[in-house]
């Protein structure tokens, strides 16, 4: 596997790959891998014939007191996980590849930017919507990954490549979580204990709600009434959003529909986790 830093290092690639009629994968990645990257990187590797991972982690998606300085960051492991899980290159440039001096460009999705996890953290949808963009057109990729997870990053770049044209097809992987039901995430590693044991509060919340509507109960308020009621039985943990929404707008819906998002975001102590489920 092959480790590349520049753009035209990954441009020349990827040209490369399908003159020779492969289909390009493309897996964008923060780093600090984990099953969940695994899958998508198992996926990419399935569905394409020459897979790039890129691990960036992104300084424009964080806001000013939020995380960057502290992100994980753990290369060797990624790349042995990305090796292993079928990747042929990672790139991974340094921050002025990506934004060379003096870079005043920057991709906004209007109307979705600023909803659910972009109303909490604002300007995030356009750090992501700005770098995924310049991979996208580095990597001239056929098939890129991203995690159900990110559910609403999922909406904004859907919206972003139908907007732009970019020609890259997104696919969208299931969440993988712990046996206990915690969704995976890099900044789980942030949770003692007993903050792990909080968190499990999200995935049951999101439990509670796909059961409710498994007996065709699809009204907001009652699903809202039972997020809150698992999410408030555990102290320490403070809610962001809870949010039911149409998947491709991301505005709210007062009864869910097959494919409705239902999301929640919570922080446990200084840690901000999300979770959701796309509903039966
Ligand atoms: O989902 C992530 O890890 C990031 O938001 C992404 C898509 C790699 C952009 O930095």
């Amino acid at each position: 596997m092959k480790i590349l830093h520049t753009v035209s290092e990954l441009r020349g690639w990827s040209r490369a790959a399908r003159q020779e009629g492969k289909l390009v994968g493309l897996v964008p990645t923060m780093g600090a891998l984990h099953a969940g990257h695994a899958s998508l990187i198992r996926a990419a590797a399935e569905r394409c014939d020459a897979v790039a991972v890129t691990i960036f982690v992104n300084p424009t998606q964080f806001g000013p007191n939020e995380d960057y300085a502290r992100y994980p960051r753990t290369f060797e492991a990624d790349c042995a996980l990305a090796e292993a899980e079928g990747a042929d290159v990672v790139f991974a440039p340094a921050v002025e590849e990506i934004y060379p001096e003096g870079a005043t460009t920057f991709v906004e999705v209007e109307g979705l930017s600023d909803r659910l996890d972009g109303q909490s953290r604002p300007g995030h949808f356009r750090g992501v919507a700005t770098v995924v963009t310049k991979l996208f057109v580095a990597a001239e990729a056929d098939l890129a990954f991203f995690g159900q997870k990110d559910a609403a990053q999922v909406a904004v770049l859907r919206r972003m490549v139908r907007d732009l044209r970019l020609g890259t097809e997104i696919v969208v992987c299931p969440i993988v979580r712990e046996a206990d039901g915690l969704a995976l995430s890099s900044r789980n590693v942030y949770l003692n204990a007993e903050q792990r044991r909080q968190a499990l509060a999200l995935s049951r919340a999101i439990g509670a709600v796909e059961s409710l509507v498994g007996h065709g109960r699809r009204d907001r308020e009652e699903l809202f009434e039972a997020a809150r009621a698992v999410l408030g039985a555990e102290r320490g943990l403070r809610v962001d959003y809870i949010a039911l929404v149409d998947w491709a707008t991301l505005q709210p819906v007062e009864t869910a529909a097959p494919g409705t998002l239902f999301a929640v975001a919570a922080w446990v102590g200084e840690t901000r986790l999300i979770d959701n489920a796309i509903l039966a």
